[in-house]
């Protein structure tokens, strides 16, 4: 088929999992893209650090370089998709394409969630694009949804399991009692995981993509360092399999909530009812709630991360990119859906003054006096008990695990009463604690 406007032409940066899964979704379907964008989009130069792997990627009809300056600075290309990740040399790339006057699509949420406010001021001022829908959650068009299909709505909350491959390692320590190493050696086999793995699994991922939702959804900076981070690392089998006696499932939650002193800003390990769709999202799956004030709740689900399902986002902002590249930047959508003139300093609340509910399990000796002692702390704090299970002492030992679970409390609150908990000459060990969320019950 002829098309009266030329291809538009694109510049891969890095081509690893993604864009390798780039190039072989763009080639396979790119009579079905060519359609939807009203004009061929081809990819027409690559640079990576392994040239012999890019040309046997591309099939060797490609032009192969391993100068990705180079490339940005190439004449004869429109779009540059930045997959090489990190935020050092991806950041002077990014920023010398913008210079350049080149659109840029990336998948790096680290690079926006750390250097998204710098980068979409110099986009703005050059009236470039800068696309990332696969920055957050891999094939879900989350960026899309809350952008542009939400529009109309207050946004109240977002809840998402949006790491992939701490998803994986917790349903598959779950369900085939593997262990953890094993299981993050699996998810880095699957190219799930990030380069450096400590951000899948303490949380830092999953906080950069919260940090470009947040910034969406209430129309304040990117601010990173103002997540509270958690990652799964300490969590035990004990409590895994204590919180599914319960009727739980743990799940690293990344969550964002407006309220009236400030922003919710945190990523933690969280307790959530089984009963809850987004408790039963397994392996790379991730899922978002988002709560609107018209709208209701709205749930988006899909694969988080891997080759083809990146690409899937990848590809879907060429075609924007490419539809959008004529048009007047100024009635282009935002990037951050609000315009760059009227960003909120809505505060970011600490993560003392944030309210949640909690499991606690306690190692205490069976003694008179025990329970009384720490039900006289808790309401001292002004910490009211939802449930509480004492364990079975085991085989010749002495101390028993109680679980408890609370109502809504202030995080300041239950670490004073946690701290008093642990100086009980009756109590042996740490209180582990982990938070709760009943997602929609507030
Ligand atoms: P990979 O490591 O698989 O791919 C990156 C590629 O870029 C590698 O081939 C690498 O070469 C190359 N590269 C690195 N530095 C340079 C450089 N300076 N010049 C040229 N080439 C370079 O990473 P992924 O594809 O997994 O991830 C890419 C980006 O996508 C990251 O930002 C990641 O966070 C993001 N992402 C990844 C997802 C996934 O499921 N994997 C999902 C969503 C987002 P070498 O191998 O030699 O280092
Ligand atoms: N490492 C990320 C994950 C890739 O596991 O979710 C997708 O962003």
């Amino acid at each position: 088929m002829e098309y009266q406007l030329k291809p538009i032409n694109v510049g891969l940066l890095g081509i690893g999992t993604v864009g390798g899964g780039t190039f072989n979704v763009l080639t396979r379907n790119q009579d079905e893209i060519a359609r939807r964008a009203g004009r061929p989009i081809r990819i027409t130069a690559v640079a990576d650090r392994d040239l012999e792997r890019a040309r046997q990627v591309t099939g060797g009809c490609v032009r192969v370089t391993d100068d990705a300056f180079a490339l940005v600075s190439d004449p004869d290309i429109d779009i540059v998709v930045e997959l090489i990740g990190g935020t050092t040399v991806a950041r002077d790339l990014v920023l010398k394409a913008i210079e350049n006057g080149k659109h840029v699509v990336t998948a790096n949420k680290a690079l926006l969630a750390l250097y998204g406010n710098e980068i979409f001021a110099a986009a703005q001022g050059k009236g470039v694009m800068v696309a990332f829908e696969a920055a957050v959650a891999g094939g879900i068009p989350i960026i899309k949804a809350l952008r542009e299909g939400l529009t109309a709505n207050r946004i109240e909350w977002i809840a998402g399991i949006i790491n992939g491959t701490s998803n994986f390692i917790l349903s598959e320590m779950r369900d085939k009692g593997l262990a953890f190493d094993t299981v993050l050696a699996e998810a880095q086999r699957l190219g799930y995981a990030e380069a450096d793995p400590t951000f899948d699994i303490e949380g830092i991922d999953a906080a950069h993509k919260l940090t470009i939702m947040s910034a969406i959804a209430f129309g304040i900076p990117m601010q990173f360092g103002r997540v509270y981070t958690e990652g799964i690392a300490r969590l035990t089998r004990e409590d895994i399999r204590y919180a599914e006696e319960l009727g739980y499932r743990i799940k690293l939650l990344a969550m964002t909530r407006r309220t009236a002193e400030g922003i919710e800003l945190r990523v933690h390990p969280t307790l959530i009812s089984a009963r809850r769709l987004i408790a039963n999202v397994e392996g790379v799956m991730n899922a978002i709630l988002v709560k609107g004030d018209a709208v209701g709740s709205t749930l988006y689900y899909g694969a988080g991360a891997g080759a083809e399902p990146t690409a899937s986002a990848v590809v879907a902002d060429l075609v924007d990119v490419t539809r959008m590249h004529t048009a007047d930047p100024e009635h282009r959508v935002p990037h951050l859906a609000f315009q760059p003139d009227r960003m909120s300093d809505l505060p970011i609340l600490p993560m003392s003054e944030v309210q949640t509910s909690y499991y606690l399990r306690l190692r205490a000796f069976d003694r008179p006096g025990v329970l009384a002692d720490i039900t006289r702390i808790l309401a001292d704090g002004e910490i009211s008990i939802e449930a509480m299970v004492q364990k079975e002492p085991q085989e010749g030992e002495d101390a028993v695990d109680i679980i408890m679970l609370t109502h809504l409390t202030r995080e300041k609150n239950i670490d004073a009463a946690i701290a008093r908990i642990e100086a009980l000459a009756s109590i042996s060990g740490k209180v582990t604690r982990i938070r709760m969320e009943a997602l929609g019950r507030r």
